[in-house]
This record gives structure tokens, sequence and C-alpha cells, in this order.
């Protein structure tokens, strides 16, 4: 005999092997507050529509807030016999309401429970996730506004390429999260169906009011096919995925904080509350926080990994496989929330160094471009440009001269026509200020950007 509540067609107790290694209550009961939530909406379907009678439904909602006070309390007691959150949250209800609670599971699956839990707990995510990157995105703009001088290299390949605005590649990080949100918000849309009602997989044959429960638990409306509803994860896999590319960006945000607060780079100082020391060296100040951040990357997209393949190849409808969505999803939301806190504090305390981005910023020639460009605006064909301005470039090197010490006569071998603008040109803040066109580096370009996002962010209510 077997005291489950599943018991009725078994004879022999489950090996106590079985029952640790199919229980999924160490890691599900964080869904116990939408567990109720989805019983306590159905318990009053049940009532309204009078399959169960309004005395029962009452019964059930009493007993349910009560298992709620208890979990909240800390005093509920999760049992791994019991499997899964909905079992011990059913058979606490049925202690304490007998058969009232016995009539709670009437039309329902734990298929379609579990479904709807994680969708109420991944709706939540969601909105957290973008709230969360919307304080991130705050604490760029400021710094991006309150900085908006400084000039530093711009690179690609790694090697100096072009001076840009230290704002500007700030900035460049709040379009990705802007995008990144998007991301979010895009999942939430697709995900804003409701499940409950479709029973083990074939529905129920009992007169549900799907849309009352759609309603009741604020989803936009019932889904539409039962056996995709209990068999359905993509909701899941796409808030993963919204994750792994969020986690991406921030990783490569997380690389710049730790290159350029080396001595190599030594364009910003993190803030000492956010660094560690090494137990040998004593001079270190190691940047920790973007390192983990940059590593809890990984274990991001490991979790969107596991899913894709817990899910690849299974045959509808519901599988005990689907269970191992839990804890990769758990794992990506913590991981998520702790790297969005941690970078947040971290952009809002580093401070930029000023000299040292500004001294790097027309080193390896960086404005050559500039000069090029100067003399194709005096009629000479780019690439030709390129090739004159290439030639003299050569020849700073192997004189060790920097590209601020070329001197008029020397340009006018090159090209006639040189007068002072063309020294202009190469000067770093002309380089920067040259570029005003919508997403250029200069100065009123980038303001202009984030002026016009803080005036959409107030008029959009998010926090400006
Ligand atoms: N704990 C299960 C899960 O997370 C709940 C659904 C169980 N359904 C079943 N038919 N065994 O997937």
């Amino acid at each position: 005999m077997t005291d489950k509540p599943w018991g009725g067609r078994f004879e022999g107790p489950t090996d106590s092997f079985v029952e640790e290694f199919t229980a999924s209550v160490p890691f599900d009961r964080r869904l116990w507050r939408y567990d109720i939530a989805g019983s306590l909406a159905h318990a009053r379907m049940l009532g309204r529509q009078g399959i169960i009678s309004p005395e029962e439904a009452d019964k059930i909602v009493h007993g349910l807030e009560e298992v709620m006070d208890e979990i909240e309390r800390g005093e509920f007691k999760w049992k791994t016999e019991l499997e899964d959150v909905h079992m011990n949250i059913e058979a606490r209800l049925v202690e304490k309401t007998g058969d009232a609670g016995r009539k709670l599971h009437t039309a329902r699956s734990r298929n379609d429970q579990v479904a709807l839990d994680m969708k109420l707990y991944l709706k939540d995510e969601c909105a957290a996730c973008i709230n969360l990157i919307d304080g991130l995105q705050e604490a760029i703009l400021e710094k991006a506004a309150r900085h908006i001088d400084i000039i530093m290299p711009g690179y690609t390949h790694l090697q100096r390429a072009q001076p840009v605005l230290f704002s500007h590649h700030l900035m460049a990080y709040y379009e990705m999260l802007e995008r990144d949100s998007g991301r979010f918000s895009d999942a939430l849309k697709r995900g804003d169906f409701m499940p409950l009602g479709s029973g083990a997989l074939a529905g129920t044959g009992y007169p549900i009011d799907r849309s009352f429960v759609s309603l009741m638990l604020r989803f936009q409306g019932p889904t539409h096919n039962s056996m995709d509803s209990v068999s359905d994860r993509d909701f899941n896999l796409e808030y993963l995925a919204a994750c792994s590319i969020f986690m991406m960006h921030l990783s490569r945000l997380a690389e710049e904080m730790v290159l350029w607060s080396t001595g190599e780079f030594g364009f910003i100082s993190l803030p000492d509350r956010y660094c560690t020391g090494s137990s040998i060296m004593p001079q270190k100040k190691n940047p920790d926080v973007p390192e983990l951040v940059r590593g809890k990357t990984g274990r991001v997209y490991g979790d969107l990994i596991a899913l894709l393949t817990v899910m690849k190849g299974l045959p509808l409808a519901y599988n005990k496989d689907m269970q191992e969505d839990k804890e990769p999803v758990f794992d990506a939301s913590d991981t998520v929330r702790g790297c969005l806190r941690a970078m947040t504090d971290i952009v809002a305390g580093m401070e930029p160094v000023q000299e040292k981005m500004a001294a790097t910023a027309g080193e390896s020639y960086s404005t050559a471009t500039d000069l090029a460009d100067w003399l194709a605006k005096h009629g000479v064909p780019f690439r030709s440009a390129h090739e004159i301005v290439g030639r003299l470039v050569r020849k700073l090197a192997q004189s060790g001269r920097g590209m601020d010490e070329v001197t008029l006569p020397e340009l006018r071998e090159l090209y006639p026509g040189a007068d002072e603008s063309a020294l202009e040109a190469l000067k770093v803040e002309n380089s920067v200020g040259a570029r005003k066109h919508i997403g250029g580096t200069a100065g009123e370009a980038v303001m202009g950007r984030i002026n016009s996002v803080r005036e959409m962010r107030a008029r959009t209510g998010k926090p400006a």
C-alpha cells in the first residue's frame, strides 16, 4: 500500500531512492506562491461553474490562505515523499479541509498546473529583469552625461583605431540593453496565455470556464490547444535565450571593466568595495566582480542549452523529462539578477581617469583617417588620400614621431595645397567633434541621444 495522492493503483510503496530521484520539491517549492494563486483561481472557477458547491469553494480558498500563511511563516513542512510543490500544498489543504480539499484537483492535472506555475513565475521574472535592466541603463545614462567631455581611444581588433567619447562607448551598452529589455518584453507577450484547463493533455469533460481563470490570473487569454499547453516549454526557452543574449552583452561590459582597470590601460578605477585583494601579493586590487559576471555568462548559456536539449525530440504531450526545466530557469534567474545588481553598482561607482584616456586617444596615429578625409574633401580621391596618409604614417613611425608632430611643410610635400586647416583636422577633439550625424561620436550627437532617451523615459514612466 502507499499513501501517495496517486496511490490507488499501487500495491507496493515507492523505493526510497526513487522517491528522492523523482522528487522536484527541493527546487520547485519556490513556485509555491504561483501554485496557490493558480489553485485559488481554479477553486473559484469550480464553485462558480457549479462543479463544486460554493461552500466547498470557500473552504478551499480559506484553507489555501492558511497554507499560504504557514509557508510565509516558515512553518510549512515540505515532504520529499509528496514529490513536488503541487502535491505538498494539496496534501496540506486536504489535512485542513478534508473532502472539500480533495475536490480541488477536479478538472485539473499537475501537467497543466506546472505549466501555469512556471508561466506565472516567468511573467514576474521577465518583468523584474526589465526593471533591473532599466536600473543599469539609468546608471549608464548618468555616467555618460556626467563625463560627456572625456575622449578615449576607440578600438577595432583591440588596436587603437579612432578617438571616441567615453560617453559614446558607454552609450553603446545602453543600446544593447534596450534591445535586451525588448527581448524580455517580447517573451512576455508570447508567453501571456493561460494553460490551466488543459488537464493531463486532452482537456476535461467538466464545464470549466477557462476565460474566467485567465482573467483572474491576468493573462491575455486561455491557450488554444491542450496538448500544446502541457508540453510547451518555449516560454521558458525564450526567457533563457533572452537571458543568454543579455549575459553576452553584460560579459562584454564586464570584460571592458577588467581591461580598463589594468595598469596597462588605466582608464578607470573600480570602487574598492567591489574589488578584492590577493592573499600573497599585497599590492593587488583584483576586479573579481566583473570577472565573475563574465564567468557566470557561461552558466546561463549552459542553462539554455540544457533545456533545449531536454526538450529536443520529446514526443507530445507531457513527459517527466520536462521537470528538468526548473533548475536551469531558476539558476538563470538568480544569476541574471545577481549580475545585474553587481554591474549596476560597478557602473555607478567606477571613476574614469580622464588624463589617461585623453593621452592615449591621440596615440597610434588615431586621426590618420581625418587627414585622409581632409584631402578627400579637397578633391583627392579617397583611395589616393588613404595612400598618401599611409606613407606619412610610415615616415613618422620610422622616426618615432606622433601624428601631432607633423609640420605644415611636411604636409605640403605630400599635398601642396595643405594649409593650417589640415593640421586642425589632426586634432583629437576635432576628429570627435566632426562626427555630428545621428549615431556619431560628437558631443552634440551623444548628448542629443542621452537627452532624447531621458525624455522618452520620462514620458513612458521609466525612472529618468
Ligand atoms: N513535478 C512535475 C514537473 O515539474 C509536475 C508535473 C508532474 N506530472 C506528472 N504527470 N508526473 O514536471
